[in-house]
């Protein structure tokens, strides 16, 4: 009788377990707020380097003008909200999460330098 009990127990304990259910949530990256991050040497970069987003973000090509020297110009300010940082389509619409911009993403350190950037005042610096 002890055993089946035992047995029992270990039965509906071992049920509680594997029910419980995990659900992984990708956190939002924490923005490292350490130094001043500079449009011209933190953020333009990201876009150009290795033709990244500049192949098809190019002058004459798809809106917006990524190349450095329209890159400021060509975000401001529609791509930004200095409001909530985070709701800016600079950051968000080819973010690493994203579903619609499958062509290229940012990554989540690229993505973070822009969320600084923008928290910093979006300035041509
Ligand atoms: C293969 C071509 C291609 C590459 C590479 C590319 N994009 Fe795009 N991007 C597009 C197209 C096409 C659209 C317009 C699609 C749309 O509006 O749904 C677009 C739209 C955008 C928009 C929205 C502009 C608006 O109309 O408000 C942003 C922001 C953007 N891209 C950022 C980036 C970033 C950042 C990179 C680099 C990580 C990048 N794109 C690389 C093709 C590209």
């Amino acid at each position: 009788m002890k055993k089946r009990l035992i047995f029992l127990i270990t039965i509906l304990f071992s049920l509680f377990i594997t029910s419980c259910k995990y659900d992984f949530i990708i956190p939002v990256p924490e923005v490292p707020v350490t130094g001043d991050v500079s449009f011209a040497t933190n953020v333009a970069p990201i876009f150009s380097a290795a033709n990244k987003c500049t192949a098809c973000h190019k002058s004459g090509g798809q809106y917006p003008d990524f190349t450095a020297v329209n890159a400021y110009g060509s975000i401001m300010p529609a791509l930004v909200n200095t409001t909530s940082p985070a709701q800016s389509k600079i950051y968000t619409f080819a973010g690493p999460t994203t579903a619609t911009h499958t062509w290229k993403k940012l990554s989540a350190g690229e993505a973070a330098i822009i969320l600084n950037w923008v928290t910093q005042g979006a300035k041509n610096n």
